[in-house]
């Protein structure tokens, strides 16, 4: 009788304590393999993956796919992101899935007659959907390095959509509001209801058909049961009724691209971070470089002096960012020699003055704030392949709309191209030309995918959701580990600040950082606004002394876990 009640604990209560307390571990080790995402399921997904024998690629294809049904925030089939992938002979590839403009698109889609912005139009009409690459990008990873057949990848994905998965009380808080939407946000209506019509309950079972659906599609036809046949007809016929601009043959064209990763280096470390259309690497090393100049083994953690230099780092980066950034193949003088140079560095650096806060200036380039609901996951398998992948839909649920028949949400990432050149101002917008909206372009992201290695081999693999914020929540995690010597969960949950040159303002965490600490900042100039959070870091960290695996996932994620073995 004990015993049946011990296994009747273990096959009802663990999978509920693991559904609702996925984070109550800080940080858990693995000898042979770590997954770490901003859902526990699909952790779990990604590390059966791993036990089947699959690789790194193997594992995020599926915790991917995965998370397109359990965290529909941001995980997706209907977006886009970046895969940086060191392999265990320590070669380190990227593959670039960003979302591209339809063929119909133009620089002045969201302009009114007199050429001003429509203010929302970018992010919240169907114009707003850029061509997805999810699809493309995780199939291509899978033909170059995968090693599982397609189908099996796929799979776990399709069962989670076709016979559901409990729902957890942080989806259930969305799936409130996003039920109560207006018409204008179709799929959202009936997203999160039941057959019977009811928003579905913490605990209930919650399916998704249609999702499933198409899920199979792909699972069966690969990159063409997306971008051909039946989901790519829907695509095209779904726009055609909403307005929008998308066709068959933007979905036909689209590609991936296998592109070489952003290399840096601090003391000594390797770090390899993704290159344009993101600007997430060059932003990080640059910051990096910057940072090693810096005597920091006299500068306290949360100092004054730390919060100062640390900021004035990232308002030079992010002005770089602003002025020279964009889509490298349309854009093919980008000059990523320059900005990621320890000379550069150095000609930065000697600019701070560490007494006073700098200006921002408006006649150099500034920054949107922009989506905050991308995800990111970190992988390693046991032969040492580490993956580091981030996804967005940029806004948190897209742009809420999409085909009830295809069960999944369209991106709003035409948001992330500057709308209207030359119009650059202090409230953030931008102007600058290499990221102007042209047919095919892909537009600038802040995704900032990183595995920092150590001796040939991961030594920590990070990267967060954010929009701008991104680059630097990874830029202090790395940071914490790499100089401040703090463990993985210490690094991720420590204090964060972000500056992107405009607004001109530093943003902390609320309760983080002291009175006195602000008071001599704003005495220095600094203007300061304090924000909930920054970052949802998941990160795996490698602990030589060990021979483990170390993965935390932030603890800001509702449904986020890390699962080892
Ligand atoms: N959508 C957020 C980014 O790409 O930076």
């Amino acid at each position: 009788m004990k015993k049946l009640n011990v296994v009747l604990f273990h096959f009802l209560c663990l999978p509920i304590f693991i559904l609702f307390y996925s984070n109550v571990n800080a940080q858990t080790y693995g000898k042979n393999g770590m997954v770490v995402s901003d859902n526990v399921l699909a952790s779990k997904v990604g590390i059966d993956v791993l036990k089947k024998g699959g690789n790194a690629i193997d594992a995020s294809i599926a915790t991917a796919f995965a998370l397109a049904v359990t965290h529909p925030e941001a995980g997706n089939i209907g977006g886009g992101g970046f895969i940086v992938l060191m392999k265990s002979d320590g070669n380190v590839t990227t593959f670039d899935f960003r979302e591209k403009a339809p063929l119909k698109a133009t620089p002045d889609l969201f302009q009114d007659a007199d050429g001003n912005l429509i203010e929302g139009s970018n992010h919240e009409t169907i114009k707003a959907v850029g061509v997805p690459g999810t699809v493309a990008g995780l199939y291509l990873a899978h033909q170059k390095y995968g090693s599982l057949p397609w189908p099996d990848l796929v799979q776990p994905a399709v069962d989670l959509a076709e016979n559901g998965f409990p729902m957890t009380w942080g989806l259930y808080q969305v799936a409130l509001r996003m039920s109560e939407l207006d018409d204008a946000y179709d799929i959202m209506k009936n997203y999160f209801r039941n057959t019977e019509g009811s928003v579905v309950q913490p605990g209930e079972t919650w399916k998704q058909p249609a999702l499933a659906k198409t899920l199979s599609l792909i699972r069966d036809k690969g990159h063409d049961g997306f971008y051909k046949g039946e989901v790519a007809e829907e695509i095209e016929a779904y726009m055609k009724a909403k307005g929008g601009i998308i066709t068959k043959e933007d979905l036909a064209k689209y590609s991936a691209i296998e592109r070489k990763p952003l290399k840096g280096s601090y003391k000594d470390f390797e770090i390899y971070s993704m290159a344009p259309p993101s600007s997430g690497g060059v932003a990080l090393i640059e910051m990096m470089n910057l940072m090693e100049l810096a005597d920091l083994k006299k500068i306290e953690f949360n100092s004054t002096t730390y919060v100062h230099l640390v900021a004035e780092a990232m308002r030079r980066a992010f002005a770089d960012r602003a002025e020279h950034l964009g889509d490298p193949d349309f854009n093919p003088e980008l000059p990523l020699d320059m900005l990621t140079t320890k000379e550069f560095a150095k000609m930065r650096f000697d600019h701070i003055d560490m007494s006073k806060a700098s200006l921002s200036d408006t006649s150099r380039y500034g920054q949107l704030y922009d989506g905050s609901s991308t995800t990111h996951f970190s992988v390693v398998d046991k032969d040492g392949n580490a993956v580091s992948l981030t996804y967005t839909l940029e806004h948190s649920y897209g742009v809420k709309m999409g085909s009830s028949k295809l069960g999944f949400i369209f991106n709003n990432e035409m948001g992330d191209f500057n709308p209207v050149a030359g119009v650059t101002n202090s409230r953030g917008q931008i102007g600058s030309n290499p990221n102007l909206i042209a047919p095919e372009k892909r537009m600038l992201s802040s995704m900032t995918p990183t595995i920092v290695a150590k001796d040939g081999r991961p030594f920590l693999i990070i990267g967060s959701p954010g929009g701008r914020t991104i680059i630097n929540t990874v830029f202090q995690t790395v940071l914490n580990v790499l100089e401040y010597d703090m463990r993985i969960d210490k690094a991720i949950e420590a204090m964060k600040i972000h500056h992107q040159w405009f607004p001109d303002e530093i943003r902390y965490e609320r309760h983080l950082l002291s009175p006195d600490t602000r008071d001599a900042l704003e005495l220095m100039g600094h203007k300061l606004r304090p924000v909930n959070n920054l970052g949802v870091l998941m990160g795996i960290s490698y602990d030589p002394k060990l021979g483990v695996y170390i993965g935390a996932s932030d603890s800001a994620s509702k449904d986020g876990g890390a699962v080892g073995y």
